[in-house]
């Protein structure tokens, strides 16, 4: 039956059909040349085959969207080629329209029963093949729309599942590290309870440092857990301020001076009086000294010396904090800055704890400052920490992170 062309010349008026490969599958090549000179009409892209081996093999290589499978041919019917695309799982949304000669019911509904998805009945009705095709290849950029969803969202869901596995298992190894300095705090004010009356005074002032360490120690861990969430998700606004150097370093000599002297550990303030302010956060450089001092102390023995220095070179302030120490164990060296990565501090005569964030908090803050830090140690012969900071603060000290510098810190 042939179709009035006025009929035709409406489908094209309505759809502009671009560059979806429909596959047409006919043992006999005038049905095939028919049904792609139709389909070619409307702007369709036209694969040929002409038995169901071969139909296989251009699904296969060509990836169609559509197929026009014939059913009556030799070797492979067309039902069976159908059948074996719905089984198999990379094929099984591949819409497939069955043209049979035979108009009979039974057909139909055995082509329904395994999986195709619409058949079409010989002789081939232009307006009935074009409007069939136009709404299975809507539906399977419907589908394909679901399926791309799906993977988004099993890709999303892998990622939530990962992070949620090691924020687990970061909290574990959080709560463990933060154990020790809490259980000697509260070991110290047991003693000193217990034995307050009879203790001799300076056995009580060494408690009493002993617990400040811990507490300090405890306060700082802490705080590296809740600023390395923050730094990580950019969700630390810098309060950029011009700093001396030499006075924040001095500040925190201070407050490790008595462990320090106790240990018999001489430190340096080398900062000239006359370096220029460095433009940056004042808590998060006296928090990265802080850091550094502490990882000097903890790993450089009786006698020994810690020295901070700094330098100008260029635009940039370079920061040292040097010690005479054991040295960072070799093979801790390529990870050094990475969450976790800690060695075994074998000088048990202080409180020293090692959860591995003090350099992760470190170079966090040095970045989010758009500087630098770097470190030189030698088993045995000590470290040397350097970190390079803009004078004039962050390159993009004008942007939106910086600008809500003046604005309220989120609780730490
Ligand atoms: N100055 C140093 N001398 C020798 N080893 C060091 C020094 N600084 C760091 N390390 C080594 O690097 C490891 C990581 O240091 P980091 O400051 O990140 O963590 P930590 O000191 O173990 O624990 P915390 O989170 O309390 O700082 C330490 O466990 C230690 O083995
Ligand atoms: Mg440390």
């Amino acid at each position: 039956m042939t179709e009035p062309a006025s009929d035709v010349t409406a489908v094209e008026g309505r759809e502009a059909t671009q560059g979806s490969p429909i596959l047409v599958v006919d043992d006999d090549q005038r049905n095939v040349r028919l049904m792609e000179s139709i389909l070619r009409t409307q702007g369709y892209h036209v694969l040929r085959a002409f038995n169901g081996e071969e139909a296989l093999r251009v699904v296969e290589s060509d990836r169609p969207d559509l197929i026009l499978l014939d059913v009556m041919m030799p070797k492979m019917s067309g039902f069976e080629v159908c059948q074996r695309l719905k089984g198999r799982y990379e094929t099984r949304l591949l819409p497939i329209i069955i043209v049979t000669a035979l108009n009979s019911l039974e057909d139909k509904v055995q082509a329904l029963e395994i999986g195709a998805d619409d058949f079409l009945s010989k002789p081939i009705n232009k307006v009935e093949l074009l409007a069939k095709v136009r709404a299975i290849l809507r539906v399977k950029s419907l589908q394909d729309e679901v399926e791309r969803q799906k993977k988004a969202l099993e890709t999303s869901n892998d990622e939530i599942l990962r992070m949620q596995g090691f924020k687990e298992s970061m909290a574990q190894m959080v709560v463990h590290d933060l154990k020790n300095p809490l259980a000697s705090i509260m070991g110290n004010v047991q003693l000193i309870q217990m034995q307050h009356g009879a203790m001799p005074p300076q056995r009580l002032e060494e408690l009493l440092d002993r617990t400040q360490e811990s507490a300090r120690q405890l306060m700082r861990m802490i705080l590296n857990i809740l600023h390395i969430g923050k730094l990580e998700e950019q969700k630390m606004p810098l309060r950029l301020e011009p700093i001396a150097l030499r006075d924040v370093i001095r500040e925190h000599v201070e407050e490790m001076a008595g462990l320090a002297t106790r240990d018999g550990i001489v430190i340096d303030n080398a900062v000239a009086a006359d370096l220029p302010a460095l433009h940056a956060d004042r808590e998060l450089i006296g928090r990265v000294i802080a850091n550094l001092l502490s990882n000097a102390l903890k790993h450089t023995p009786g006698g020994g010396r810690v020295t901070l220095a700094a330098r100008l070179e260029g635009d940039e302030v370079v920061l040292s904090v040097k010690d005479t120490g054991a040295g960072i164990p070799e093979d801790l060296l390529p990870t050094i800055f990475e969450k976790f990565v800690a060695g075994q501090t074998d000088n048990r005569k202080r409180m020293l704890y090692d959860s591995g964030l003090g350099l992760t908090f470190c170079r966090l803050a040095i970045q989010c400052h758009g500087g630098r830090i770097w470190l030189h140690s030698r088993p045995g012969e000590g470290t040397e920490v350097f970190v390079a900071l803009k004078l004039r603060g962050p390159a993009d000290a004008a942007a939106p992170a910086a600008a809500a510098a003046s604005g309220p810190r989120a609780a730490a």
